[in-house]
């Protein structure tokens, strides 16, 4: 069996301020701040990590307090953290949150933008011979189309989370993936710039099942989608149901209840887990993989910040 997921993507360190509600443009709150660690990319190794599966982590670092966090955090975790050493300051995110749970985040890439394609390849033998290789769209997409490419090169599960929804995305990128998982707004985003339809996410939210279905196969058309809706939970779209375990080609998975508290980084749980389940559980069906992320979601919503709310759950207990 393939070993392991390998992550490629960021690590910031997450400013919060959490409110009552979020600041409306040219208004000012008082709120109670904390620090912690972040960045969809560290977000998503340590939930896969803590979903039981042996991680790498290829990123970028400063050589400051930021950098030194994340070496240490890793460490902690049991993750492989392999860092390109920049001269930038380690990346950062600015996080507001409300008392529902919801947040806005302006992140400042620092060092994630220093993240090359020649990096990436000094890790291509961990790439091509991992299980699931996960990346999201806060580092450079020169470096994900290769750290991509490397995996489908070896076998290895090429899964994007094309995350954030104003990353740009292209053709090569889109060709280079096995797995997709936007939320809602990414797929209307991707969508829109790739030629397919213009609808906003609350219309992606409404489509029903066979629509949804035909705007996935239209942008993947040689893999699967998962659609993630939030409390709505996701949908999953395969080019090839049989390769994934799945009876059906669409199917939709509900959401686990959850008494949210805070939801950043549900979505980077969710890819970490599922990337974790994948590895660790290759036979099982994917609906049921979809389930375990979906639970494991839950749970990290249920604690306040992103990378320290991912619970330790296994996908293979
Ligand atoms: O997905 C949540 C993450 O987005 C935060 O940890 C923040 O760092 C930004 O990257
Ligand atoms: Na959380």
């Amino acid at each position: 069996a393939r070993a392991g997921v390998v992550v490629v993507g960021s690590f910031n360190v997450d400013h919060v301020w959490r409110a009552t509600r979020l600041p409306r443009p040219g208004e000012t709150l008082a709120g109670v701040y904390s620090t912690g660690p972040g960045g969809k990319g560290f977000n998503q190794a340590v939930a896969a990590r803590r979903a039981g599966a042996d991680v790498r982590f290829v990123c970028a670092l400063g050589d400051d307090a930021g950098g030194a966090l994340a070496r240490d955090l890793a460490a902690a975790d049991g993750i492989d953290l392999q860092a390109y050493a920049s001269d930038a300051p380690t990346g950062t995110a600015g996080i507001y949150t409300d008392d529902a749970g919801r947040n806005s985040i302006v992140i400042g890439p620092g060092a994630n933008a220093a993240l090359d394609a020649g990096f990436v390849e000094t890790h291509a033998d961990a790439l091509a011979g991992a299980a699931v290789v996960l990346a999201q769209l806060e580092s450079p997409r020169d470096a994900v189309t290769t750290a991509l490419a490397h995996a489908r090169r070896g076998g290895a599960l090429a899964m994007l989370n094309p995350a954030p929804a104003d990353a740009v995305v292209d053709a090569a990128l889109l060709a280079s993936c096995d797995l997709l998982t936007p939320n809602e707004s990414e797929f209307a985003a991707l969508l829109a710039a790739h030629g397919h339809a213009v609808i906003d996410d609350e219309t992606v939210a409404a489509l029903d099942d066979g629509a949804l279905h035909a705007l996935c196969r239209a942008l993947l058309p040689q893999g699967t989608v998962v659609v993630t809706l939030g409390g709505a939970g996701c949908f999953v779209s395969h080019a090839d149901p049989a390769r994934f375990g799945d009876a059906g080609p669409f199917a939709r998975i509900p959401a686990h209840p959850a008494r949210v508290v805070d939801t950043t980084g549900a979505g980077d749980a969710f890819n970490g887990a599922l990337a974790a389940a994948i590895a660790l559980q290759p036979q099982r069906a994917f609906s049921a993989q979809l389930r375990f992320a979906s639970r494991y979601a839950a749970a990290s919503t249920e604690r306040p910040g992103a990378a320290a709310s991912m619970p330790l759950l296994r996908a293979d207990a």
